[in-house]
């Protein structure tokens, strides 16, 4: 869907789409729990079920991402804030995409062997209604439109391309030296946090080498923490958020909190992706060299891309999969500076976008190598509740 035509509710929604429920949440525990199963979790799901609840918010989100549609315009929209149950109820577009999710399970199973070969984009292609039945003379004879970078598939290292490790070191030159950056254990960041339409709120964000990431945004509704520890992900957030207080990542959810944590430290990008492949395409007329290949656990595919010229890590796409399609993940990093003493650049500006929502981080502070209680990177509690 584009972003500009969502209706507000889409920004709250949009936090239930980044994870899964552990029954654990409510022990306090950081054990992993079973993740919660999405009929488990929900009242009326019929066909997705099996699937841990944020692979089921995941696929939603596929959904409106390939129909063009929002939350709302299959579902009764809430007349509560943070009323969930309503999700349940039918629709005659509900059962639409109810009956189209089994057509093309069925589409799949009977020509291509099971494989996930056909999917609601395939057809809807982002718009509204029924797909296009007539070919356009005006998309056959008008001018094609620029390649998306994102589309770049590298199915095999380009010839004469330079090795995944001579990118890396060339990137971590740029940001100052391998010695500098590996030197790099720990960084407090401060700033402002956009939201698709919600106020722009501050933002902290901790992160401790090797792998450990904690993000809090102090919205007007209460807290909104996501965090990392090294082995497992949360995202605790207002109720008006989201039909959980604490969910828990798994599967591609988990791996992209992971990366993220490991991204934070340019010494991390040999930690990145495992089967690297090196292809090359362009971002607003720039070339760019594109690393693609495997989160490390192993449940996404992710692509890196580095500025040809100044070397920079410039933008990362990861998708999640899901029962019915991969879901797109870009993160984008700006605004490069140097931050002393480490003497190593790092970016200050990182806007991710995905299927139903945006996030725009532009970071004011950062200190680099102090000291970060381990507490901070806990399982987080469910946010109080605001302050009227
Ligand atoms: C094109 C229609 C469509 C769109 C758009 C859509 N959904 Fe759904 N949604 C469904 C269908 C169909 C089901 C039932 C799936 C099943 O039976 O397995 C469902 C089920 C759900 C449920 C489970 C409710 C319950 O208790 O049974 C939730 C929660 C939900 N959707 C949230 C969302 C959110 C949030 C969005 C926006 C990101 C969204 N949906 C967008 C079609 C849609
Ligand atoms: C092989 C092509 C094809 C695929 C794949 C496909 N659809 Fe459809 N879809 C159609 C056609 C054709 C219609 C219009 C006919 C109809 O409404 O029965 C339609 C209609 C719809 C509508 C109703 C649109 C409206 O507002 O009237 C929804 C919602 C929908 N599809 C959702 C989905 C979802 C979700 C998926 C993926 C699980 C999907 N479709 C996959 C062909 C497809």
């Amino acid at each position: 869907m584009r972003l500009g035509s969502k209706p507000p509710v889409l920004g709250a929604m949009t936090m239930i789409a980044l994870g899964l429920l552990t029954l654990a949440s409510a022990s306090g525990q950081t054990a992993p729990a079973k993740p919660l199963l999405s009929e488990q979790a929900f009242q009326n799901v019929t066909v997705l079920k099996g699937i841990p609840v944020d692979e089921f918010m995941d696929t939603m989100g596929f959904i409106a991402a390939s129909t063009n549609y929002n939350c709302t315009d299959c579902h009764v929209e809430p007349k509560v804030e943070g009323d969930w149950s309503v999700y349940a109820l039918e629709t005659p577009r509900k059962a639409t995409a109810r009956r189209m999710i089994l057509m093309v399970e069925s589409i799949n199973r009977n020509n291509f062997g099971g494989a996930r070969v056909v999917t609601c984009y395939t057809c809807h292609r982002n718009l509204q209604g029924a797909p296009k039945i007539t070919p356009s003379l005006r998309d056959q004879y008008g001018t094609p439109p620029d390649p998306d970078p994102n589309e770049v598939e590298i199915t095999r290292q380009a010839p004469g391309a330079p090795s995944a490790d001579q990118i890396f070191d060339k990137y971590l030159q740029a940001v100052g030296g391998a010695e500098k950056a590996a030197a790099l254990t720990s960084i407090v960041f401060q700033g402002t946090y956009q939201g698709y339409a919600e106020p722009q709120a501050p933002v902290e964000i901790y992160v401790k080498a090797p792998n450990q990431h904690t993000m809090i945004v102090h919205t007007d509704g209460g807290d909104r923490t996501t965090t990392y520890d090294g082995n497992h992900g949360w995202m605790a957030a207002p109720a008006a958020d989201k039909p959980f207080p604490v969910i828990a990542y798994s599967n591609g959810d988990l791996d992209a909190a992971r990366l993220d944590a490991v991204l934070s430290f340019p010494a991390g990008i040999r930690q990145a992706l495992t089967k690297p492949l090196v292809g090359s395409s362009s971002i607003d007329e720039k070339d760019v060299v594109v690393v693609q290949g495997t989160a490390n656990g192993g449940h996404s595919s992710i692509k890196l891309y580095f500025d040809k010229q100044s070397g920079l890590l410039v933008r990362q796409v990861r998708y999640a999969d899901t029962m019915i399609g991969r879901v797109p993940i870009e993160v984008d990093y700006r605004d490069y500076r140097d931050v002393a003493p480490a003497g190593v650049k790092l970016p200050f500006h990182v806007v991710t976008t995905w299927t139903d929502g945006r996030s725009d981080v532009q970071l004011s502070s950062a200190q680099t190598n102090v000291a970060i209680d381990a507490s901070k990177f806990n399982q987080p509690s469910p946010p109080a509740p605001p302050k009227q």
